[in-house]
């Protein structure tokens, strides 16, 4: 197969050496061999990081690796990965050659809206309070715009207010679509602009004021569909691969145990682009587990299901989860290495970032799934646990491209 400059499958790139590597990115990516060079240091040195945060002794750095073959809605994407884990990235690489034998990733994601709480005590009429602040949300995203002048020319802003009642309080969250940034301090930075003129309208006092992690407004969905074929393994066939994998959701359905580590092993992937891309993978995955048990039951973030039959069928996948990321603002300022990160990925857009980085996830899972109905996931896993104790790899793992 012939492959164009900007496509990210480049085989036998796991066996290169570092120098080599870079080189090819070089001709994919608009960077130079000094760009590069900063990731040496680990994107960001001492003196930057003592202006990041308090009582900075250093800087403690992560292997960056590339996850390949990634497609998504038709587009290839070198995928930046940031883990001490041996296997995530070569897993995930693998994963995203066996989907884009189907056509790779299809992707979607809701507007970019996060949601501020404001918390209202001491209302001794809840009812007659929400109509009131309910009457007055035009005024109240008026002010809330007011904070965010820059926000609004960028297009977007306060969209809708919302008011939730409790026993002992009220709750008011502010949905903002933060555009292309994260948005966590436009959001608190409104939740604390509104507080006290809605703790007047309730005639309550205002408690917190913080943004939420369970951003369920900020969704993004892909979808994988890998033909069986491309499942197969030494000794099973596609379609045994196909039912193991599917067994292997289903036991994540029936179990919060389970679904707990089938998430982990989203979260390999998700996590190691959002550290990469300079995110807040903290919220991220407060957000993602918090949505996981959002009916009372944790369950799977991403599921799999056979369709057709026999060697001409597919395995069809499904993610779903909140994924709050900025490709502005926040660690972008400050770490040079998140900068090169999103440049290598070529994403200028929060919302195609959170297609890519939950693209990433579904890839995991489903190297991970794969592994685990198959071989087990010690033998791939411990071939590349061993690479650190040895100079030279005994053991070579899975090629990835
Ligand atoms: C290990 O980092 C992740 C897995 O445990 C995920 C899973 O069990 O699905 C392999």
């Amino acid at each position: 197969m012939s492959e164009q400059d900007n496509s990210s499958r480049i085989p036998g790139f796991y066996r290169l050496p570092v120098a080599e590597r870079r080189r090819l990115l070089r001709l994919r990516a608009d960077l130079s061999e000094q760009d590069l060079a900063t990731l040496d240091l680990g994107g960001i040195d001492t003196a930057t990081a003592d202006r990041v945060v308090e009582n900075a002794i250093g800087v403690y750095a992560l292997p960056l690796g590339v996850g390949l073959n990634f497609q998504v809605n038709g587009r290839d994407y070198l995928v930046p990965m940031a883990v001490e884990e041996p296997s995530v990235i070569a897993a995930a690489s693998n994963a995203a050659r066996m989907v884009r034998e189907g056509g790779g990733f299809i992707a979607d994601a809701d507007e970019p809206v996060m949601t501020a709480q404001i918390e209202i005590m001491g209302v001794r009429d809840p009812a007659g309070a929400a109509a009131r602040i309910e009457a007055a949300s035009v005024e109240l995203i008026a002010l809330a715009h007011a904070t965010l002048p820059r926000l609004v020319d960028r297009g977007g802003g306060a969209r809708e207010l919302e008011v939730r009642t409790f026993p002992d309080r009220l709750i008011v969250h502010v949905h903002i679509d933060c555009r292309n940034a994260m948005g966590a301090n436009m959001v608190n930075t409104v939740a604390e602009a509104l507080a006290e003129r809605v703790a007047t309208l309730a005639d309550g006092r205002s408690g917190l004021r913080i943004l939420t992690n369970l951003c369920d407004r900020r969704r993004v969905r892909v979808t994988a569909r890998v033909p069986a074929a491309a499942l197969a393994t030494g000794g099973l066939d596609g379609a045994a691969v196909r039912d193991g994998i599917v067994a292997a959701s289903r036991f994540a359905e029936d179990d919060p145990y389970r679904a707990a580590t089938h998430n982990k092993g989203i979260m390999n992937g998700v996590d190691a682009v959002v550290i990469a891309t300079g995110n807040d993978w903290r919220g991220v995955e407060a957000g993602a587990h918090a949505f996981a048990a959002a009916d009372g039951r944790y369950r799977p973030l991403a599921i799999w299901r056979p369709e057709g039959q026999g060697e001409t069928s597919y395995l069809c996948g499904r993610l779903e989860m909140p994924l709050a990321v900025g490709t502005v603002g926040g660690s972008l300022q400050t770490h040079a290495g998140a900068r090169l990160a999103q440049r290598l990925l070529g994403v200028t857009d929060a919302t195609t970032l959170a297609m890519v980085i939950a693209s990433a996830g579904l890839a995991s899972n489903l190297a991970a799934l794969r592994a685990l109905a198959t071989d087990g996931i010690q033998r791939g896993h411990m071939a590349l646990h061993r690479r650190q104790s040895q100079p030279m790899p005994v053991l070579e793992p899975e090629p990835t491209s």
